[in-house]
């Protein structure tokens, strides 16, 4: 995890730093620092806490210099604190690291470079690149990270600073991502775009085994022995302002507000004049392909994973494909059986999650095709599956995910229909019928977003409940899932999702009064089901929120409220249903005081398994 950045050339370094680790603090927040070269001196400041802590410190203590580096981290070795903050340094505080990633076998390397006489502050992983460093340096510091390099095992992406090569900054990567940025005399190197385009539109990837020495003069990069590559520079054409707040309070609201927008435009340009066809010109399958095809994997963390769930019963409903949902972490250790009959999807907002990521790596060794559906441009897991099929969400910044799900969600749809086309199981009358209203989906979505005011007042009540448990059958059942992580992950509330039919089997034991229970009722052939299963639940005292469509008068003879989502395609309910969750979510842990952004713990790319 962690954010990284870097700077050299002639304007004051901290600024630049500083904007960017503001960019990337959506990778970690619990502690930053930068280390910049002042007048030959390497002055090293990092302090825990987020970012306006460090600013904090550095308001006080500026530090001047034209080439330094900066880091937000997201902790794994080591607890949030000062000593653990990155520059990490070595004995002679003489070269500076920030990294991202893990080094795997960083016991064995510190035990060793202890017995060497290094001495360690941290209990960071980190720490041994310094010391390795130091330990190799042999007056040439791009020819020692090529040693270093070698001796690490797991995923880095670093960048060191050196008080002797004061003209420089030289970065490496392994499995976690660096994007090297080119402006007029003055260079940058981040974790990702949004962190240097303050500053230049022009960039390129830093791929597995490079390594990129910063000058103020140039940037070269080399691969890990020294030789020379040429690099394409891609002109960035993302609007800046689209990854600010835009007048809203959080990034989440904001997102939740872009729906609309990124359901079209993730949508319009697939889906045929005459709404009979889906058209994927990025996804290369022919007919014989998908004939082929015995079982689809969909392989994803989080709430990509909730969207995969939602894809099962989307794609063996369209195209009668056997789908197989699967975390991602448990997929890349359980040797799963795949051959070139089965396909995978992989679904990732940041595609550099690197559990997925794994999984992908694993599919394609056992020689499954691999789709990958995600939101980044050029990120690991687009630039490594076979066919790429990208959500257009636009960058998504707040921790807990919203437009990212949706427009994942048109991607589970999209990838249906585009199946059953191929293997002629959809008729063009049946494709026309949920193309059509998939194409009303975002005035839709702009109907709910316009009742926002209504269901901020109805959830207002039950801001200080302590357990939540969503409940649905079928496809509702997937998105109670999302909707039970939204509440844990912003507002701390106890939640769990449950299929309906499962509550008699166990939880129903802790069903009690003050429980609020969100009941999803959009699926009609389960209907009755799920209200006997809401019965139950009235029965033991708690209150109930009902979600379905306008026009059933149904549902609220048995709960206490109802949210009315527009009818559409039973099949799409779940880019509708959605919405409403978000902003209870959002309300309940605005109520509440939490950091809705940012929440504890968590970071909105995990790049560390
Ligand atoms: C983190 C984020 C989640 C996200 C998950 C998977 O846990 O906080 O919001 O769903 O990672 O991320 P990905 O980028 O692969 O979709």
């Amino acid at each position: 995890m962690c954010g990284i950045v870097g700077y050299i050339g002639k304007q004051e370094a901290q600024e630049i730093l500083l904007e960017g680790l503001k960019k990337l603090e959506y990778r970690g927040y619990d502690s930053a620092g930068i280390a910049v070269l002042e007048q030959g001196e390497l002055v090293v400041s990092k302090t825990v806490g987020k970012l306006a802590n460090l600013e904090a410190v550095l308001e006080q203590n500026p530090i001047k210099g034209t080439i330094g580096i900066g880091h937000t981290r997201w902790a794994t070795h080591g607890r949030p604190s000062d000593e653990n903050s990155h520059p990490h340094q070595d004995c002679k505080g003489k070269l500076a690291v920030v990294h991202n990633g893990i080094i795997e076998n960083y016991m064995q390397l510190k035990e060793w470079l202890q017995s060497e006489g290094h001495s360690f502050v941290s209990e960071t992983d980190t720490e041994v690149i310094p010391h390795l460093l130091e330990h190799f340096y042999t007056g040439d510091l791009e020819e020692t990270v090529q040693n270093v390099i070698t001796k690490l095992e797991g995923s880095f992406a670093f960048v060191v600073i050196a008080k002797d090569a004061p003209q420089k900054l030289i970065a490496a990567r392994k499995d976690s991502p660096l994007v090297v940025g080119l402006g007029e005399g003055e260079y940058f190197i981040a974790s990702d775009i949004p962190a240097i385009l303050k500053y230049t539109r022009k960039a390129y990837i830093l791929n597995d085994g490079e390594l990129a020495i910063l000058t103020p003069e140039a940037v070269r990069v080399t691969d890990s022995i020294g030789k020379a590559i040429e690099k394409e520079v891609f002109e960035v054409n993302w609007d800046a302002v689209a990854a600010e707040k835009d007048g809203y309070e959080h990034f989440m609201l904001k997102e939740i507000y872009e729906q609309p927008r990124a359901l079209r435009e993730t949508m319009s340009a697939r889906l045929s004049n005459d709404n009979k066809k889906v058209v994927l010109e990025e996804v290369k399958l022919t007919a014989a392909d998908v004939a082929k095809i015995k079982k689809i994997y969909i392989v994803a963390c989080g709430t990509a994973f909730h969207a995969g769930m939602v894809g099962k019963y989307v794609i063996e409903k369209i195209a009668k494909i056997p789908v197989e949902v699967d975390i991602a972490s448990e997929f890349r250790y359980r040797d799963p059986l795949l051959d070139d009959e089965d396909l995978v999807i992989v679904v990732s907002q940041s595609g550099e999650t690197a559990d997925t990521l794994a999984a992908l790596r694993e599919a394609k060794n056992k020689g499954a095709r691999v789709i990958a559906v995600t939101n980044v441009v050029g990120s690991s897991v687009a630039r490594e599956a076979d066919d790429v099929l990208y959500t257009w969400a636009g960058p998504e910044i707040a921790v807990a995910s919203t437009k990212a799900y949706t427009t994942q969600l048109i991607g589970m749809y999209l990838i249906g229909i585009y199946l059953a086309q191929l293997k002629e199981v959809i008729t063009e009358e049946k494709a026309q019928e949920i193309i059509t209203a998939m194409r009303q989906l975002p005035s839709k979505a702009e109907t709910v977003l316009g009742n926002i005011e209504k269901i901020k007042e109805l959830i207002q009540p039950y801001s200080k409940v302590e357990d939540v448990f969503f409940l649905g059958r079928g496809i509702d059942y997937a998105v109670a899932l999302e909707g039970s992580l939204k509440l844990k992950e912003i507002s701390y509330i106890h939640a769990e999702a449950y299929a309906a039919g499962e509550l008699k089997h166990g939880t129903l034991a802790l069903i009690e009064e003050g429980i609020l229970v969100v009941a999803l009722a959009t699926q009609m052939d389960i209907f009755d089901k799920m209200v006997s299963n809401i019965k139950e639940v009235k029965a033991r005292d708690a209150s109930v929120l009902g979600l379905t469509f306008r026009g059933n008068n149904e549902l609220i003879k048995t709960v206490d409220e109802v949210i009315y989502i527009p009818k559409t395609h039973e099949l799409l309910a779940p880019v509708l249903t959605v919405i409403p969750l978000q902003i209870l979510s959002y309300y309940i842990a605005v109520a509440r005081g939490c950091d809705v952004d940012k929440p504890r713990n968590l970071a909105k790319s995990v790049t560390v398994e």
